[in-house]
This record gives structure tokens, sequence and C-alpha cells, in this order.
């Protein structure tokens, strides 16, 4: 059937390279801007309780789905679940599980990508002399592809196709010699620069060098807790929605990572240990950084200001500044192991993303991975063209919001169904429970069974006002209308090209999802085809 053979090297690779999945860009840059919009302290309390809730019980029946298939020899999450249930319902539900990390790799790789332009722009002293203002509008003209005022023509999509290409190399290389060695690097070099970068953030004094607040003002603003929102659905919105990207869970790229384990080996702990290596890395480290050096120098008002209209500007446009203010040798030292820390986080995730396709094409049409990891290459590079050509239109948060957040809730809940009553608990908890070397609670049977279910369910219904939204182009409309009251022709013709932007971005997200669909319906006939001539 399958002629893919490969497994994990080592228990420790394995876990490095599942934290470096769920370790990215979300715990650097999305965490902490998460918290601030939704008001800091109020935050963190629906966060943990959507962790325990829904990630751990998520990460259990994840990792036990993908080693489960992977005893059949399956490693995409079609035929994964195709194992655990015959009714051809749950194949195109898999279809998510390859769709997503498609979809998501396609904008993710070019934010990823941006790390690598500051790596380069914090060596090199393009920010030395800059004030904030002008960094802040580096990063403006940087994501405007065509203007060339940031030193390099073209500068963002030369960044953009080096990132595409280390990518695709080391996911040629195979998952032990690519994925499980890029991990074993970057993963220590991780937490080493996030160490020396959080105690730089909370050393920092009032009145020194133009810093307003001590670093520690920034943390107590997260970390005093305020249940002024706990029953406000927003702020669990997010929570939820945080706790999903972060774990990279309702994606599909767990059940792969697994899916290369043996019959035989541990998930319980293994589970455990990459989940809550991530949720170190997020709420320790990741919380300790963007937060604490930006409210040291702006104040609490001017980053919640920052932060209205999306955040992700936030760790490029301010940080690369205030770095300068501790003098150009820390500047420079401190921009690299800022941007170089992101540049691991988002690799190890990247890479994670582009193995449930690679395994897919492996297994059910025998290519071979470097066919198969040039060809995602090429994928991405087709997708991910209208987040970089019109990013200032919308196109990169529309991919954000279908593919990073509305997709992933919709699968988590449909897995969740399968594992829990389709497939059934008692079978489940066995699968869980086999190999282990620790002993999940028992009470997380009865978790799984009925209360992550059901709080996923509350959660996609009570999202669908938001989808709602979405769809209609709410706030561009609301936009327009400004405009128009305005007069203002130029903003009034930018927004109306955002319309046909963002829509035809959702038609090609929607074909991505039928094609990979399409694909899957070939490869089963094939597999019948070949059953019955047995
Ligand atoms: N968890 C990653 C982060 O925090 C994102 C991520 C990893 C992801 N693997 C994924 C997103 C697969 C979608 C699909 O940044
Ligand atoms: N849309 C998010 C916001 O503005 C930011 C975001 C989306 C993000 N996807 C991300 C940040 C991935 C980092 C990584 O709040």
């Amino acid at each position: 059937m399958s002629t893919n053979k490969e497994s994990w090297g080592s228990r420790v690779g394995l876990v490095l390279a599942m934290a470096g999945n769920a370790v990215g860009l979300g715990n650097f840059l999305r965490f902490p801007v998460q918290a601030i919009q939704n008001g800091g302290g109020a935050f963190i309390i629906p966060y943990l309780v959507c962790f325990l809730l829904m990630g751990i019980p998520l990460l259990l029946v994840e990792w036990s789905m993908g080693r489960y298939g992977g005893k059949f020899g399956h490693h995409s999450t079609p035929f994964i679940v195709d194992a655990m249930d015959k009714r051809p319902f749950w194949k195109y539900i898999g279809v998510f599980g390859i769709f997503t990390n498609l979809a998501v790799a396609a904008y993710y790789c070019y934010l990823e990508s941006w790390t690598l332009a500051y790596i380069w722009h914090s060596l090199t002293g393009t920010f030395h002399g800059m004030g904030s203002s002008e960094v802040a509008s580096f990063f403006g003209q940087y994501v405007d592809v065509s203007s060339s005022t940031t030193g390099i023509p073209y500068e963002a999509v030369i960044f953009w196709l080096l990132c595409l290409a280390l990518n695709t190399y080391f996911l040629s290389r195979g998952l032990q010699g690519g994925v499980e060695k890029v991990a074993k690097v970057a993963m220590p070099l991780l937490i080493l620069f996030g160490i020396f970068l959080v105690i730089q953030a909370i050393s920092i004094k009032a009145g020194q060098n133009g810093a307003i607040n001590n670093g520690t003002a920034g943390l107590n603003f997260l970390w005093t807790p305020d249940f002024s929102s706990i029953w406000s659905p927003k702020v669990w919105l997010a929570a939820a929605g945080q706790i999903f990207f972060t774990l990279s869970v309702g994606m599909g790229s767990i059940q792969c990572y697994a899916s290369y384990l043996k019959a035989k080996d541990d998930i319980a702990l293994n589970a455990m240990s990459a989940g809550w290596m991530n949720e170190f890395v997020e709420v320790v480290l990741g919380s300790s950084i963007l937060i604490p050096i930006a409210v040291g120098y702006l104040g609490i008002d001017t980053v919640v200001e920052m932060t209205k209209n999306g955040g992700l500007g936030l760790g490029f446009r301010t940080l690369p500044y205030l770095f300068e203010q501790w003098g150009p040798t820390l500047a420079a030292l401190s921009g690299m192991f800022w941007f170089g820390l992101l540049f691991f986080a988002g690799i190890t995730s990247s890479l994670a993303m582009g193995t449930p396709f690679v395994g897919f094409l492996q297994d059910e049409f025998n290519w071979n991975r470097e066919r198969a990891a040039w060809l995602f290459g090429l994928v991405i590079l087709l997708m991910g063209a209208p987040t970089v050509f019109f990013f200032e239109y919308g196109v990169f948060d529309e991919y954000d919001f279908w593919a990073g957040t509305f997709s992933l809730v919709v699968f988590a809940f449909a897995e969740i169904v399968l594992f829990a009553w389709v497939f059934g608990m008692e079978k489940g908890w066995a699968e869980i429970n086999s190999g282990a070397d620790i002993k999940i609670p028992y009470v997380y049977k009865y978790i799984i069974k009925y209360i992550t279910p059901l709080l996923l369910g509350a959660v996609f219904f009570s999202s669908l006002p938001n989808v709602w939204n979405q769809i209609t182009n709410k706030t561009i409309y609301e936009q327009i209308a400004v405009a128009k009251a305005a007069n203002d022709v130029q903003k009034l013709s930018f927004l109306e090209d955002s319309i046909l932007f963002v829509n035809g971005s959702r038609i090609l997200l929607l074909l991505t999802y039928l094609g990979v669909a399409l694909l899957v319906a070939i490869a089963y006939r094939k597999r019948m085809q070949k059953n019955t001539l047995l």
C-alpha cells in the first residue's frame, strides 16, 4: 500500500518537533496581542480554562488518532479518520486536515519571511538613528512590495521566496533528516534567545533610556486577574481561538506527526510534554518580552491603542526602535535574538504544516519525499502570492480568519465527536492509555466525552455572528459608508477593490478545499480498485 516507511529518530527529537509544531509565531506575536485586546488580566482565566478543558483533551485525542492511523500506514487525516469509521462523510471532513495546513502555510510563510528580513536589517544597522515613527513606517513600506524605500527592490518578495525555499528544502530532507534536525537545533536556541530577551525586558527601569514604566508594569497588566469580563463571549472566543492556534489543534498536523510513532510508543507523556512546553513558552516567554518592553516605553494606553485594528505589526513596528534605546551593540544583538527566535518558532511550525500534504502524496500516490515537498512549495507559492501582493487589501487577514480560526473549530468539533461518540470513548480511552508512561487523570475520560464537545459546540455557535459579519464584509461596508460621507474618493475606490480581493481569496480557498477533496476521492477509488484486485 504505502511505501512511506519514515519514522521519528528519537523520543527527544519527536517531542522537540511536536513542541516546535506548537511553538510558533502565535506564541510570541499573537498571544500578547490577544491578551492586550481582551483586557490583559481578564484574558488569562478564560485562556487557562480553555487550555485545561479543550487544549489538553484535543491533544490527547489528536495524538492517539494519529498513532492509530499510523498503524494502518496512514499519515494524513482523510485516511486516518477513515480508519476510525468507514462512512465516506468523515473522509471529507478529514480534508480539513490537509486544507487548513496548506492555507495557513500560505500566509504564515509570508509572516515568517518578515523575520528573516528584520534579522538582516537589525544586523546591518538599518534602524540606527531612526525615530519611532520611521521604524513604524518602515514596516508599512516593507509590506508595500513595489516600494523600494527599504533599500532592496522587491525586498519582501525576495525574503518570501528565500523562506519558501528553506521550508521546501528541509521538508524534502525527510522527517529525521529535515524536520527533526531543525527542531533539535531551533528549539534550544529559541529558549536561550527567549531567556536573554526576558531578562532584558523585565530589567527595564522607568526613567532610564527613555522608559516611562518599569518592565514589570506590562507583566502586572497581564497577570493581575480581572474578573470583570468573565462573562464576555468575545473574550472567551478569543481565548479558545488562541488555545487552538497555539497548540496547533484542529489542524491535522499533530495527527500527522503522531502517525509516525510506533504502535507501542507512549503518547500520554509525550503529548503532555509537548503541550506544556508550548504553554511554558507562551505564558512565560511569550508574555514577558513584547508586552513589558512595549508598555515600558510606550505605556499601556498607547499599546492598547496600537492593537485596536490588528496587532500583527506590534512586534515589527515598535521593537526595533525600542531596542535602539539600549545602545548599538545590545540593539543589534537583541534584534537578532528577537527576530531569530521568531524565525525558529516560525519554521518549526511551517514544516509541520507541510508534512500532512507530503505524507498524503507519499501514501496515496507513491510520490517520493522530494517531489512531494517541491509540490508543497509550489502550492504555497501560488496560494501565498495573493497574501504578498494584495496584503493591504486584507487578503492575509481573510486567510487567517477562514483557515487559521474558523476551520480549526469546525474540524476540532468534528474529530472529537468522531473520537468520543463514533469510534467510541471506551476504545478511545484505551488508545490514549496504551503504552502510556504516565497516568492521565480518569476524569479526562468524561471531559473528552462530554465537556470538550459541548464547549466546542458552544464556541462554534457563538462564533456564527462573527462568521456572518465576515461573509457579508460588514466592516468593509461600514468603512465605505464613512468614506462616502466624507467624500473620500481614493479611500472609497480602495475599499471597493478590497471587497473584490477578499471575495476572490474566499473563492481561492474554497477551490483549494475542493481540489484536496478531489485528490482524496481519487485516492480512495484507487484503493478500492486495488482491494478488489487482491
Ligand atoms: N501553533 C503554531 C503557532 O503558534 C501555528 C501552527 C502550527 C499551525 N502548525 C499549524 C497553524 C498547522 C495551522 C496549521 O504559531
Ligand atoms: N490577526 C491577529 C491579530 O491581529 C494576528 C495574527 C493572526 C497572527 N495570525 C497570526 C499573529 C499568526 C501571529 C501569527 O490579532
